[in-house]
């Protein structure tokens, strides 16, 4: 049987911290129902200190959302635990978030901490957040940059004082998936406890790496990935959740895990959050940007209309699209222009088709895209 990844998404939290984005509570709201629909295990609703909006997100959707985790992001900080705790009062199922940075960089420049200072801090705000609940995630912010050997140190004594997921951020998006592995690995491998916690994945994009570097996390005995739609996040973004459940489907052959998201609602849940957020999404980003499953080459339309795995790996209605479209260009063959005029119900025979290629291939030089009204004037004319 294969192995179960937890999704854990933070549209709501880190997607909502990209600039220019803002989102209402009933637009929030009605992101997290789409999220619940679509099968995500935890939602990191936001980070209830930090401003009563934050607040009111975490405590509406710990009310109205139900069979799913809600997650409240706090600093290792009491008073930030007891406003996630309250706003987290209720859930179903209440996750606090708690952690604080283990790379030298962050002890020195912005928490002006110790090592020693540092892993007491997080151990303490382990402690204080089981008053609230035991469902508690630790995170070690910029572990990616981090010293292995102290981050082994904190994850033994964070699990010793009670959290259940440890969360590994690639904070600042520096290592490349060879390193992030290993990295998940080491901690398996190296800590004695690491029986009793679920690893989690949490990867920013800053070099094009988000999503390979979940993924080799996975492949590194990591079971939560902490993602969001469409990849919105901090600066270049998060992993992109269509992305990574994708991936895990179309290559359950090297991954063996599955997930509950129901990915026949992947392109409907990223448009919806696109339109939401305002953050359009780029034509060709993976699973659901839309030349996904658009060809405009001669070559490739050839392929696709006599067997459609010839150049895609994902059949568009497994993410929710309607089909494989053959757009219309200067580049387009006899055979997509054929196949188009059958959509629209026309037929030819073998001269005027010829003919009607002849004057296709006049327009299309013209225009980025031939579009059905060109294609009815070229026929009609
Ligand atoms: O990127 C990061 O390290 C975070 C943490 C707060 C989990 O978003
Ligand atoms: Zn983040």
């Amino acid at each position: 049987m294969a192995d179960r990844v937890f999704v854990f998404d933070t549209t709501l939290r880190d997607g909502e911290q990209s600039p220019g984005v803002r989102l209402s509570m009933p637009q929030k709201l009605e992101i997290g129902r789409a999220l619940v629909k679509l099968g995500v295990d935890i939602i990191e609703a936001g980070f209830p200190i930090s401003s009563p909006g934050d607040f009111e997100a975490v405590n509406t959707l710990a009310k109205e959302l139900k069979g799913v985790q809600i997650c409240g992001l706090t600093r290792a900080r009491e008073k930030d635990i007891d406003v996630a705790g309250e706003a987290l009062k209720p859930a179903e199922h209440p996750r606090i978030h708690t952690g604080l940075g283990v790379s030298d960089n962050h002890l020195q420049y912005k928490l002006k901490m110790t090592r020693e200072q540092a892993l007491e801090t997080g151990v303490n705000a382990v402690r204080h957040a089981k008053k609230y609940t035991d469902n508690i995630e630790y995170f070690m912010e910029d572990s990616g940059r981090a010293d292995p050997d102290y981050v082994y140190r904190v994850v033994e004594a964070v699990i010793a004082a009670g959290a259940t997921t440890i969360n590994v951020p690639d904070t600042t998006g520096y290592t490349y998936p060879g390193e992030y592995r290993r990295l998940i690995e080491g901690i398996i491998e190296n800590v004695p406890n690491s029986d009793k916690a679920v690893f989690s994945c949490h990867c920013h994009n800053d070099l094009g790496m988000a999503t390979a570097n979940t993924l080799a996390g996975v492949l590194g005995g990591a079971r939560q990935v902490e993602v969001t739609i469409n990849g919105i996040g901090e600066r270049a973004g998060n992993t992109a959740l269509e992305e990574v459940v994708t991936a895990f489907q179309i290559r359950r052959d090297l991954f063996g895990v599955e997930t509950h998201i129901d990915l026949s609602l992947l392109i409907e849940m990223s448009r919806m959050v696109a339109g939401l957020t305002g953050m359009m999404v780029q034509r060709n980003k993976a699973v659901v940007g839309a030349n996904a499953f658009a060809h405009s080459s001669g070559i490739h339309q050839d392929g696709v209309l006599k067997e459609r795995s010839t150049y895609e790996i994902i059949a568009p209605e497994m993410v929710g699209a309607l089909k494989s479209e053959i757009v219309l260009t200067a580049r387009s063959g006899r055979h997509g222009l054929r196949h188009r005029l059958a959509e629209m119900g026309f037929s030819f025979p073998e001269e005027r088709f010829e003919e009607l290629y002849d004057k296709f291939l006049q327009v299309a030089d013209t225009k980025t895209e031939v579009l059905e009204d060109d294609l009815r004037e070229l026929v009609t004319a």
